[in-house]
């Protein structure tokens, strides 16, 4: 009678649960497992071996990924009549039966993604040929090949979005998507193409999407797809890229060609629209300084483009790559990890809505900022790892970078920079100018000018707000450096003797400082009694690599987040030595490769307690020249330390006592043994006196 009660309680209970989904004021529930909210049933990972049957019948989106379902039976989704999307990623899928979607009039987005379809193609096949609305279909990870993709998207003619990535097709003749009219976006990366018939993608009128990443490409000439606005070819094998002569527009927004073997500049539309260039990590260089030492006609490069028994010549002038190249729409330009030696004169010329160039890697020795070329539109500018050693800046120029937000020049032989370069850059935010051997305005005054370069000017600069001065070779830093900033961020990491134990250069952006590298600079203790009053904004302060042998005691307020304190040669841990202050502010230290004395750590667990020593693991400390982990330390080891301390000055008292005891008796004997005669002496004298 009870248990009829409880079968009764958990049938009503259900009941009023799908009530509620329906008349719509709950939005949440589960079911066996499967959750249920806003017309999605969720039954990720529950183990399931067929599709549950006893859900609500309305529900649009079902999501089955990782479940071992095998086989996808018939009439399996008879019960939901009205699905749109269904998701079986990962249901270990090696057969679809060919009435499995008979029901699924709606079924508008299909993901099966990481199967294995291909053990029953056929069959899936046919089930998938019922789906006459399918307008997205995730076959990815599916081990196909080119003829069984081609039967599988047989017929599937309103499809808008296919992925094929991750299976295993070699080639892509012309019938393998025919028939696709309305397809938008085609994803093909990770397969093992090495060769593209001509007219593959011909019927693909509408497509807009193509990405090609991870094939085996070796070249794609006579690119004709008008149509397409994102083409993505990157990590192939290609030598050239062109694109087919003749006049007509393409729609080519976005090309990513990087991660190729491309030699020339890719061979562009003649009129295109491209907004985005990717070219990074090829074999690319400008070739016309060649061309003075070899004749005209080697220059030229031909293609012998071969369809059916029909062969057309394409020829191609090498030193005149760009000259057939529209890039008057180009807004972000990567021609990172190259062979750039150069860039032609009127190269830039030709962006003139340029807004990112990134040169970073290339084999640049000068640059010239010419008149009429359009930087203005520039707003970052990475020249970072090249082998600069001038920029030229034509006369009259000096706000030509007017727009620029970001200048990299990392890692160049730059000695200097034309005057007034950066105070012209009215918008600079970040300059990084590590890594080249310069000297900073004002010089100090007792050095000789004469022969040396001139000096890197960053006074007046009042957007400036992050400066890399790392490794730059820089002399003692004078007290106007910084003046006219309001910097944040300021790295001079590497410059031995850049402060000379003076905080006093960095007054001038004391209030706006926030981040403060000082690796490797040669700080001594000394250094730590600066005055750090003004600094109210510093919150991470790196002092790491300097030879500062106790904990900093900062004077001024300061609210310090993170110091790093590495590789210095601190013996002790601060105990009392920092302010109150700055033991609440700060939130992470790192404290490790120090040569500590594990009886001058004690009171570490309350620093670790009251913030992340970050590098705790790695922190040592020495007893009796063995090298202990911090953490590994025996808690006993500082009362020891303090016994030890105690010890000695008992054994001093246990050494001396004895020497002055026998001195005292030996003192006392003597005096016992000497006091009778004296006695009499004076006894004696007194007796003589009296006589008198
Ligand atoms: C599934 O249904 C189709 C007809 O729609 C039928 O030909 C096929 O044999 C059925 N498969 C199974 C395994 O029942
Ligand atoms: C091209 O595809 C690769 C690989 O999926 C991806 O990393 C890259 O971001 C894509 N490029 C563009 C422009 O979307
Ligand atoms: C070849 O180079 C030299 C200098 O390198 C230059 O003077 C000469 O004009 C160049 N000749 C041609 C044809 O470009
Ligand atoms: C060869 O050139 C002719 C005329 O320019 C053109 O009509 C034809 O489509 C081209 N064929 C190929 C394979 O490029
Ligand atoms: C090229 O092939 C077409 C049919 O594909 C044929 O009509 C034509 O005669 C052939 N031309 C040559 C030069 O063989
Ligand atoms: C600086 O950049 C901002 C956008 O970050 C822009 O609105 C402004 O016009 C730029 N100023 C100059 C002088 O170009
Ligand atoms: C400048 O380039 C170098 C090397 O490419 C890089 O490590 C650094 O992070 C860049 N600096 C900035 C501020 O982006
Ligand atoms: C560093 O400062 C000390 C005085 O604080 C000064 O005597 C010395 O000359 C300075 N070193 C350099 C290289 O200027
Ligand atoms: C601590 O031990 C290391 C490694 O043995 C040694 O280099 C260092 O000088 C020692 N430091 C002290 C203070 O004993």
């Amino acid at each position: 009678m009870e248990l009829l009660s409880l079968w009764l309680c958990l049938g009503f209970h259900f009941l009023t649960v799908e009530w509620r989904i329906t008349s719509g004021i709950v939005t949440a529930a589960s079911q066996g497992g499967c959750k249920l909210v806003n017309g999605v049933a969720d039954c990720q990972g529950q183990n399931l071996a067929s599709v549950p049957t006893n859900l609500p019948p309305y529900f649009q989106k079902l999501i089955l990924d990782a479940n071992p379902l095998r086989t996808l039976w018939n009439h399996s989704l008879q019960h939901y009549p009205l699905l749109g999307i269904l998701s079986l990623h990962n249901c270990q899928l090696e057969l679809i039966a060919s009435g499995a979607f008979q029901e699924q009039a709606h079924l508008l987005s299909l993901a099966l993604p990481d199967n294995s379809l291909s053990e029953n193609y056929k069959e899936t096949a046919a089930a998938l040929h019922r789906l006459q609305g399918l307008q997205r279909l995730d076959l990815s990870g599916n081990s196909l090949t080119e003829d069984m993709a081609a039967l599988m998207l047989q017929k599937l003619s309103s499809l808008e979005s296919v992925s094929l990535a991750k299976n295993v097709i070699m080639r892509l003749d012309d019938s393998i998507f025919e028939g696709l009219g309305h397809l938008r976006e085609l994803d093909l990366q990770r397969n093992y193409i090495f060769e593209i018939e001509g007219g593959a993608f011909d019927g693909l009128t509408e497509l807009r999407h193509l990405n090609l990443a991870y094939n085996n490409l070796p070249c794609i000439v006579d690119f004709g797809l008008r149509h397409l606005q994102l083409l993505n070819v990157s990590y192939n094998t290609l030598e050239w890229f062109l694109a087919s002569g003749g006049d007509s527009v393409f729609e080519l927004e976005t090309l990513d060609l990087s991660h190729n073997q491309l030699l020339f500049f890719p061979l562009l539309p003649q009129f295109n629209k491209l907004r985005t260039l990717l070219l990074r990590d090829n074999n690319m260089g400008f070739y016309r300084d060649l061309y003075n030492t070899s004749s005209p006609q080697e220059m030229v490069a031909q293609f012998l483009l071969v369809d059916g028994n029909v062969t057309n010549i394409t020829t191609v002038n090498l030193w005149e790559e760009l000259a057939s190249s529209d890039l008057s729409d180009l807004h972000f330009l990567d021609m990172s990890q190259n062979q750039f030696q150069y860039l032609p004169e009127d190269f830039l010329k030709k962006m003139p809505y340029l807004s990112h160039l990134n040169l970073n890697q290339n084999c640049l020795v000068t640059l010239q900022i010419q008149e009429h070329q359009p930087l203005e539109t520039l707003i970052e500018l990475d020249l970072s790892q090249n082998q600069l050693s001038e920029l030229h800046l034509a006369p009259g120029l000096p706000s030509c970078l007017r727009n620029l937000q970001s200048f990299n020049l990392s890692s160049n032989q730059l000695l200097s920079v034309p005057t007034g370069l950066f105070a012209g850059a009215s918008n600079i935010t970040t300059i990084d100018m590590s890594h080249n051997q310069i000297s900073l305005c004002p010089r100090s005054s007792g050095l000789d000018q004469g022969g040396l370069p001139s000096c890197v000017d960053f006074r007046n600069v009042p957007s400036l707000k992050r400066l890399s001065l790392e490794g730059c070779g820089l002399q003692e830093l004078q007290d106007c450096t910084f003046q006219g900033t309001s910097i944040t961020h300021l790295d001079l990491s590497g410059n031995w003797g850049v402060l000379n134990g003076s905080i006093t250069p960095l007054q001038k952006i004391a209030s706006t400082l926030q981040v403060l590298s000082l690796r490797n600079v040669g700080l001594r203790s000394s250094f730590m009694e600066s005055d750090f009053s003004g600094f109210e904004n510093l919150r991470n302060l790196d002092l790491s690599g300097n030879s500062l042998t106790s904990f900093p005691r900062f004077k001024g307020k300061l609210v310090l987040q993170t110091l790093d304190l590495r590789r210095n040669s601190l013996t002790a841990l601060p105990q009392g030595a920092m302010s109150e202050q700055l033991m609440r502010s700060l939130r992470t230290v790192y404290l490790s490769q120090n040569p500590y004395d594990c009886c001058g750590v004690e009171g570490w667990e309350t620093l670790q307690h009251l913030h992340t020593i970050a590098d705790l693991a790695m922190v040592t400390c020495n007893l009796s020249s063995k090298v202990i982990h911090l953490a590994h330390l025996p808690s006993s080891v500082p009362q020891d330390c303090k016994w030890e301390r105690v010890d000695i000055g008992l054994l001093y008292l246990v050494l001396i006592l004895p020497s002055c005891l026998t001195l005292l008796v030996a003192c006392t004997l003597i005096f016992l043994t000497f006091r009778k005669p004296l006695l009499q002496v004076i006894k004696n004298r007194c007796h003589w006196s009296s006589i008198y």
